[in-house]
């Protein structure tokens, strides 16, 4: 625990009056595209705590969206972007080499799983990978359509964003979008999207894309790739059942589709392994990686079987991608994940789950708590027979954690999300905790009417 955390006391503190002054100037100038919360201005931040520009503290529980694993501004990760900086801080890989880029493939590519070589491709961004990915399928395979579930998130180029299938605000006025993708159900156990019960449904999504979207809809040797996340992150923090992904990745071998795991969120070392498709035992043949990567520096990653990755130069490239900073900052990140953080993320995620499973037994709101390690999502809903979702209530429990100190985020309609730094204690999290269930008891008590956030 940082020294000193003062939580936020007494009603309506923050935003201080600094921060109302730079929400307005950025409310004239900014793209109003952005979907702010709540008005937090940040100026500081150390390991799991920031400091906003009035000098309220917070814990968070958002890591920079994931980005942040190390925490806000691990001296290891300060020093080596200071070192690279005064060295060299851009030769574009695309044209010219630099050791760290190398380094860093080299090391990226020991962490896949299964046997085969890999090859690395760097971008800057989470739906950079994915383009790439994209690229990359429809290159090896020559085919050109995909499979992609509803409630996903790529991205938000229009490659990315004709694969996401999360809001309807993300979509619209933007079609035509790239041709050739089918969204199908994910597996979410809790809201059975065909109404049927693991485990003895035997996981029938899978067999739904076999027997209907194969049957009716999509050609099977025309697909080049299924994209999924192995939990889905911005559609609710959903887990799938354990046995899911072995079934998904057979249905698509039997056909010769590629399987590309979106590991933008889960990936990084946040579920306790460095990858999330490894709690399912199955080998993707592309994975993406981006956010918890290089410690909230930008970068994006498309690693892929090398027997797969053989287009030639000029196929695809990116001046920034891969960027020296970004890459020394990612080794220090690998370094520090496989001395301790992934173990800390499993051992305070198991904590945090088994906290939250008493908290759901006294609390009215809460209908589910999933996850794994620091992947963490507490879905609110009105009802526990009926499911009904408590949207204005998860707003308004997002809101009275701002106001005492926590930072939290929301995903899905109805969810609250966990994503704190991999770096967080187990006294961190009686903290955060404590903060959340006196939100929610704030809430169970008067029920907020709060706009939904986007
Ligand atoms: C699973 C997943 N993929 C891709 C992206 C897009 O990443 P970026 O915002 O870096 O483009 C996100 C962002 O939230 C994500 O969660």
């Amino acid at each position: 625990m940082k020294k000193g955390f003062k939580k936020i006391d007494g009603i309506k503190k923050v935003p201080g009056p600094r921060a109302k002054e730079w929400v307005k100037r950025d409310e004239h100038v900014i793209s109003k595209s952005y979907t702010r919360s709540y008005p937090l201005v940040a100026e500081s931040g150390e390991g799991v705590y920031v400091t906003d520009v009035d000098q309220f503290e917070y814990l968070d529980f958002t890591s920079g969206l994931g980005t942040c694993v190390t925490g806000h501004c691990h001296p290891d990760i300060v020093k080596v972007i200071a070192d690279q900086a005064k060295k060299l801080i851009h030769v574009s890989g695309t044209d010219f080499y630099y050791t760290s880029q190398i380094q860093l493939a080299e090391e990226v590519a020991s962490l896949m799983p299964g046997k085969e070589p890999q090859r690395v491709f760097f971008s800057n961004s989470g739906t950079e990978a994915n383009e790439a990915a994209m690229k990359l399928a429809r290159f090896g395979s020559k085919r050109q359509q995909f499979i992609a579930f509803q409630g996903a998130f790529h991205g938000r180029t229009m490659g990315s964003l004709s694969l996401t299938g999360s809001k309807i605000v993300q979509r619209q006025s933007f079609s035509p979008l790239v041709p050739g993708v089918t969204h199908v159900p994910y597996p979410n156990c809790y809201r059975c999207p065909i109404n049927l019960k693991y485990p003895s449904c035997e996981i029938a999504c899978v067999d739904f894309i076999k027997d209907e979207v194969f049957r009716t809809t999509v050609p099977p040797e025309e697909v080049a790739a299924i994209f999924v996340e192995p939990i889905q992150g911005e559609g609710g923090y959903i887990v799938p059942p354990v046995d899911y992904f072995k079934k998904l990745k057979k249905l698509a071998d039997t056909f010769g589709i590629l399987l590309v795991t979106d590991e933008v969120q889960s990936g990084s070392g946040r579920t306790g392994k460095f990858l999330a498709i490894e709690h399912f035992n199955v080998v993707p043949d592309i994975v993406t990686l981006a956010k918890g990567i290089a410690s909230g520096m930008p970068l994006g990653i498309t690693v892929s079987k090398a027997s797969l990755m053989t287009w030639g130069p000029g196929a695809h490239a990116s001046t920034f991608g891969g960027h020296p900073i970004s890459c020394v900052a990612s080794l220090k990140t690998l370094e520090l994940l496989k001395k301790g953080l992934m173990d800390n993320a499993a051992a305070v995620g198991n904590y945090i789950l088994g906290r939250l499973d008493q908290m759901k037994d006294k609390h009215r709101l809460i209908g589910d708590v999933r996850g794994i390690g620091l992947m963490i999502g507490i879905e609110l809903v009105k009802d526990k027979e009926t499911k009904e979702k408590a949207i204005e209530e998860r707003n308004g429990v997002i809101q009275a954690c701002f106001q005492k100190g926590l930072m939290v985020v929301g995903c899905g309609q109805n969810t609250v999300r966990f994503i704190p730094p991999l770096v967080i204690t187990k006294e961190d999290a009686d903290i955060a905790l404590a903060l959340f269930e006196e939100s929610l008891t704030e809430i169970e008590k008067k029920p907020a009417k709060l706009k939904e956030v986007v």
